[in-house]
């Protein structure tokens, strides 16, 4: 006889064949669309053919890339918006991108675009940039083949999981992120050689509520890039070196940028980068505006300018004399920083004479110079007053400059 209790178990039997069945089905193999996995095929239509399948479903579905190396050229675009969560797994996976640039018609490599609720959980994405470094083609970004690919573009890919992704290589910037917003991003590994050219790792603008954690990244160029229009980040527990540090900027160079306001930054560890903790902003700029700023428990080893604010970044040397930036910094606090500088200035606040730097912390500071001059850490400063809390060495601002 039943048991209400046989029952309920039969019926919850039931419900769980009926979800492995449905699981099972919703996984769209990318070599069930003729992805040969060879190193040399094309791969590129089979993971949009997959892509595309997947994301037209009505519940819940993975595309998979299995373990093996695909070549994927000239670029594909996943587009959404899709009817259900969709993941894109590809543990084990190698993804590669051909070598020469003429192969390229966009700005981008691999984008996605226009969707909601993305796992894209694991695979190597190489960009092969070797040979487009040595070329050089667009060394300040200028006309030509510029700007060159992305390795992956995330645009409008909301309540997202990006990880354990690996980047190597790219011809350009290995990761951008615009409109992703409440995304997070955790144990990311991004490789490129120091020798690499405009290799910045995460690049990031116009978004919110994005997290990046646990992640490793070895590069040229900025490990990671906010731009404007950026609120509410948290990025946490990074290792960055070689490259250029967390960059927040440039800005003011062009109308209309929306302010960039509320980061946190913890537990980072930069080693040998050409600065640590920047923010760039142009002279004779536009109006904008960078505040809620939080920089704490970082530790620099060899690092060239540990913490600079830049407010006359001009790296093409064409703006106007005596003109001051527009961009406006305040309320920011930086706390247990320590370490070694690879130059004497180990803290330099060049703030912008028409808009002062406002309600500046600097507290537990410990950056000792260690390289050929010898001597000790100093510090330079204009327009700003910052408020030194504990101990900070170098002294900040001495002697109250403005
Ligand atoms: C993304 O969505 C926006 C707004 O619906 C649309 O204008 C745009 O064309 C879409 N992008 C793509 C690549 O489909
Ligand atoms: C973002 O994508 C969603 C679909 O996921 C779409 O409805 C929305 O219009 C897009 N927004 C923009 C700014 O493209
Ligand atoms: C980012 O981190 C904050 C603080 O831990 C958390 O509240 C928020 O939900 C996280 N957002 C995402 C997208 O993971
Ligand atoms: C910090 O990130 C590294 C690199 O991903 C990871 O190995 C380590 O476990 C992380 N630490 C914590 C406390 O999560
Ligand atoms: C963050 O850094 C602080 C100070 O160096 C250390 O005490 C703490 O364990 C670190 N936390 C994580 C999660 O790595
Ligand atoms: C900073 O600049 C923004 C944008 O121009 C402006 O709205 C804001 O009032 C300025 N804030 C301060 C403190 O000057
Ligand atoms: C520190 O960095 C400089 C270059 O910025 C380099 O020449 C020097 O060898 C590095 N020192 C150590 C101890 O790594
Ligand atoms: C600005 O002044 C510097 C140093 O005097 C000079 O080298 C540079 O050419 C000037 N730039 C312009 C655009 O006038
Ligand atoms: C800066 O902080 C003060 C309080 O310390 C607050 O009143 C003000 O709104 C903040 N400004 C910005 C732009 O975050
Ligand atoms: C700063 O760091 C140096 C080198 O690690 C150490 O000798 C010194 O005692 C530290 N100073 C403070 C104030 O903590």
């Amino acid at each position: 006889m039943y048991t209400e209790k046989s029952i309920r178990q039969a019926i919850c039997c039931l419900f769980l064949i009926a979800y492995i069945a449905r699981s099972h089905a919703a996984v769209v193999n990318i070599k069930s669309k003729g992805a040969k996995g060879d190193g040399i095929t094309d791969d590129g239509q089979a993971i949009v053919s997959a892509w595309n399948e997947a994301c037209g479903r009505e519940e819940p579905s993975s595309v998979l890339i299995p373990s093996g190396t695909y070549m994927v050229f000239p670029q594909i675009d996943l587009i959404g918006p899709c009817k259900a969560p969709i993941k894109i797994k590809a543990t084990g996976a190698v993804v590669k991108a051909p070598p020469e640039l003429e192969k390229f018609t966009t700005t981008y490599w691999i984008a996605i675009r226009n969707v909601s609720k993305l796992s894209m959980i694991g695979g190597t994405y190489n960009g092969q940039g070797e040979q487009t470094w040595k070329q050089n083609l667009c060394p300040d970004g200028g006309p030509g083949p510029c700007p060159l690919p992305v390795n992956l573009q995330f645009t409008n890919v909301t309540n997202s999981l990006l990880q354990h992704i690996t980047s190597t290589d790219s011809k350009f910037f290995h990761m951008r992120l615009s409109l992703c917003d409440n995304t997070r991003l955790d144990h990311i590994t991004i490789l490129s050689p120091a020798n690499s050219v405009n290799t910045d790792g995460i690049q990031i603008g116009r978004l919110s509520g994005v997290n990046i954690t646990n992640s490793v990244m070895r590069t040229n160029d900025d490990c990671i890039s906010i731009g404007q229009g950026c609120r509410n980040i948290r990025i946490k527990n990074i290792t960055c070196g070689p490259g250029d540090g967390i960059g927040i900027g440039s800005l003011g160079r062009r109308a209309n940028e929306e302010p960039v306001q509320g980061i946190w930054i913890k537990n980072v560890t930069m080693t040998g980068t050409e600065n640590g903790l920047r923010i760039k902003t142009w002279p004779t700029s536009f109006p904008g505006s960078v505040s809620d700023l939080h920089y704490e428990d970082i530790i620099m080893n060899n690092v060239s300018f540990p913490i600079f604010f830049d407010q006359q970044f001009c790296p093409l040397n064409n703006c106007q004399n005596g003109t001051a930036s527009n961009v406006n910094i305040s309320n920011v606090s930086f706390r247990n920083i320590r370490g070694t500088s690879a130059t004497k200035v180990a803290l330099k606040f060049d703030c912008s004479a028409d808009v002062p730097c406002k309600n500046i912390k600097v507290a537990d500071i410990n950056l000792t110079y260690e390289g050929p001059e010898g001597g000790p850490a100093t510090s330079e400063c204009a327009n700003i007053k910052p408020k030194v809390v504990g101990q900070v060495v170098p002294p900040a601002c001495p002697g109250g400059l403005d």
